[in-house]
C-alpha cells in the first residue's frame, strides 16, 4: 500500500452526532497515537454557517461528553485541533462547493476523503457537485455511512448515482462491526491456526449464534428508526457481515478482493426465504414497558417520534442456513433487539457433543464445546471445554480458556471508527462492502421484510428489559437448541 503523507479528509454531516461521538474522537486518537500522516486536515462541513472558532468549540464541548477526560492529552488535544477547519456546505448547493474547491484550491494533500455522514438522499447530490466543482480525481475516495438504502433497488440507486462519480475501488462503504477488534481476531482465530479448521464445518458444529443485544431504546432517533427496523438497522449488515467472516471460505491472501470474494460467496449461499419460512424461521418482536438496570423505561410505541400503531420490529431472530458443502444442515441462528436485558455482541460456536460419552454422571448435551467471542462489552475469546470437578467423584462441568484481550495485550481497545477511518485513508478496502456484497445482502433479506409486510401478524410483544418474545425460544428450541443464556 503506497505510503501516505498528507490527506484532506471532508466530513459532510460534520456538525452530526456520528461526526461527534465518533468519527472526530476516533480521529484524535489516530492523532494522539501518532498514526495520522503529519500533514493532514479535515474539514467540517455542514449547512449551519459556523465559524472555524464555533466548530472547534463545538468539537472541544462534545469530547467533553464522549471522551473519558484521561484520555485527553492537553498538548496533542491543541495540535489535534489545529488540523480542523469548517465549510458551510449545502448537499444542494453547488456555489458552496465552489468555495470547498477553493479552499482546497493549493492543498498539496496525497490522498482526499469525501465522508458522507449525511442521510443517503444527500449522496447523490453531494457526489454530483463534488464531481461538478472538479474535486473528485484519482486520489479521491467517497466513504459511505449506512443506511444504504432500504431494499435492493433503492441501494442500487444510491451505488448507480455514487458510481457515475466514483470508481468501486474509490467507494469505501462502512460496516462499522468490521473494524471491531474482536472480528479482527477471528479473522486471526481462523486462518493464522491450524487447530480450528478440521473442525469449522457441519461435521463438528451443532450451530452457530450471533447476537447483539442492546440495551438502549431508540434513543432520539424515532422517526428514523421506526421507518427502519431492526432488520434493516442491524441484519441486513452488521449480522450478516459477522456471519460472513465466520462462514467464509479462507481467503487466498488479505487482499481486499481475495476476502470480499469469499464473503460474497457466503451471501450468495444464504437459503432464501420462500413466504411460508417467514413464519417458521423468523421472529420479530417489539417491546412494551419494563425495567432496565431497575429503571422503568417506556414501550416503543411511547417512545417520542413513534406513531400509535407503528407494526416496526425493534427485535429480530432469525433461522439462517447456507448452501455450501461445509455448512449444509447447520443453523445459523441471528439476533438482535433493543431494550433486552442486557448489552451484549457475540458470536457463539456450539460445536457438536462426544459420540459416545464414557461418563455416566454428565448428561449428553453437557458435553458439546462451545466458542464463544465476545465483542461487546468485553472483547475476548473463551472457549469452554469440559473437565473434571476436583475430588472423588468422576463429576465433569464446563470450564472456561479466557483470553481477555485488554488484559492480554495491557491497552486500549481501538475503536472500530479509528481502524476504518485509517483505512480510508490509506485505501485498504478490506474492511468496506463492496457493491456486490450489498446487493446479496438486500436479495436475502427482502423477501423477509415481503413476508412480513403481507402478514396481518403484529410483531411480538415482549418486555424491555427481557431476551426478547418467548417465540424466539422456541425458534431455537424446535432444532433442540438454545440461546447462550437460557443453556
Ligand atoms: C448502528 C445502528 O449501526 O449500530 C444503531 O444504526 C445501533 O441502531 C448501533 O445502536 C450499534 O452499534 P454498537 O457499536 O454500539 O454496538
Amino acid at each position: 500500500m503506497p505510503q501516505v503523507s498528507s490527506f484532506d479528509l471532508l466530513l459532510f454531516g460534520g456538525t452530526g452526532d456520528l461526526a461527534m461521538r465518533k468519527l472526530l474522537p476516533a480521529l484524535y486518537f489516530r492523532h494522539r497515537d501518532g498514526d495520522l500522516p503529519p500533514h493532514g486536515r479535515i474539514f467540517g462541513l455542514a449547512r449551519e454557517a459556523l465559524s472555524r472558532d464555533r466548530f472547534v468549540s463545538m468539537v472541544k464541548a462534545s469530547f467533553a461528553n464522549f471522551v473519558a477526560a484521561a484520555d485527553i492529552d492537553a498538548a496533542s488535544f491543541e495540535a489535534f485541533t489545529a488540523r480542523l477547519d469548517y465549510l458551510q456546505v449545502e448537499a444542494n448547493t453547488p456555489q458552496d462547493f465552489s468555495g470547498l474547491a477553493r479552499a482546497l484550491k493549493d492543498s498539496p494533500a496525497d490522498v482526499r476523503v469525501f465522508f458522507l455522514s449525511t442521510a443517503p438522499d444527500f449522496f447523490a447530490p453531494i457526489c454530483k457537485n463534488l464531481a461538478a466543482a472538479g474535486l473528485v480525481g484519482a486520489n479521491s475516495r467517497v466513504v459511505l455511512e449506512k443506511p444504504l438504502g432500504r431494499d435492493l433497488a433503492s441501494a442500487q440507486k444510491i451505488n448507480e448515482d455514487v458510481g457515475s462519480v466514483f470508481a468501486e475501488p474509490q467507494i469505501f462503504r462502512i460496516d462499522h462491526y468490521l473494524g471491531k477488534e474482536p472480528v479482527q481476531n477471528l479473522l486471526a482465530l481462523r486462518f493464522a491456526n491450524a487447530l480450528l479448521e478440521p473442525l469449522w464445518n457441519r461435521t463438528w458444529v451443532s450451530n452457530v449464534q450471533i447476537t447483539i443485544a442492546e440495551q438502549v431504546g431508540v434513543e432520539t432517533r424515532g422517526d428514523f428508526y421506526d421507518r427502519t427496523g431492526a432488520l434493516r438497522d442491524m441484519v441486513q449488515n452488521h449480522l450478516l457481515q459477522l456471519l460472513c467472516i465466520v462462514a467464509m471460505e479462507p481467503p487466498s491472501s488479505i487482499h481486499p478482493d481475495a476476502v470480499r470474494d469469499e464473503k460474497l460467496k457466503v451471501l450468495r449461499a444464504l437459503a432464501p426465504f420462500t413466504p411460508a419460512d417467514v413464519d417458521s424461521r423468523t421472529v420479530r418482536g417489539q417491546y412494551r414497558a419494563g425495567t432496565i438496570n431497575g429503571l422503568p423505561v417506556p414501550a416503543y410505541l411511547e417512545e417520542p417520534g413513534i406513531p400509535p400503531h407503528s407494526a416496526t420490529e425493534t427485535y429480530v431472530a432469525i433461522r439462517a442456513e447456507l448452501e455450501s458443502w461445509r455448512w449444509s444442515g447447520v443453523p445459523f441462528y441471528l439476533r438482535t433487539g433493543k431494550r433486552m436485558a442486557e448489552r451484549v455482541a457475540e458470536i457463539v460456536v456450539n460445536f457438536r457433543a462426544v459420540p459416545h460419552s464414557i461418563f455416566p454422571s454428565a448428561g449428553k448435551d453437557s458435553l458439546g464445546n462451545r466458542l464463544v467471542i465476545q465483542l461487546q462489552p468485553e472483547e475476548g475469546l473463551k472457549l469452554f471445554m469440559m473437565a473434571k470437578v476436583p475430588g472423588d467423584t468422576l463429576k465433569l462441568k464446563p470450564v472456561e480458556l479466557n483470553l481477555d484481550f485488554a488484559e492480554q495485550f495491557m491497552q486500549r481497545p481501538m475503536e472500530a471508527y479509528e481502524r476504518l477511518l485509517m483505512d480510508a485513508i490509506r485505501g485498504n478496502l478490506t474492511l468496506f462492502m463492496r457493491r456486490d456484497e450489498l446487493d446479496a445482502a438486500w436479495r436475502w433479506c427482502e423477501p423477509i421484510l415481503d413476508g412480513w409486510r403481507a402478514s396481518d401478524q403484529m410483531p411480538r410483544p415482549y418486555a424491555a428489559g427481557s431476551w426478547g418474545p418467548a417465540a424466539s425460544s422456541a425458534l431455537v428450541g424446535r432444532d433442540g437448541a438454545a440461546w447462550r443464556e437460557e443453556s
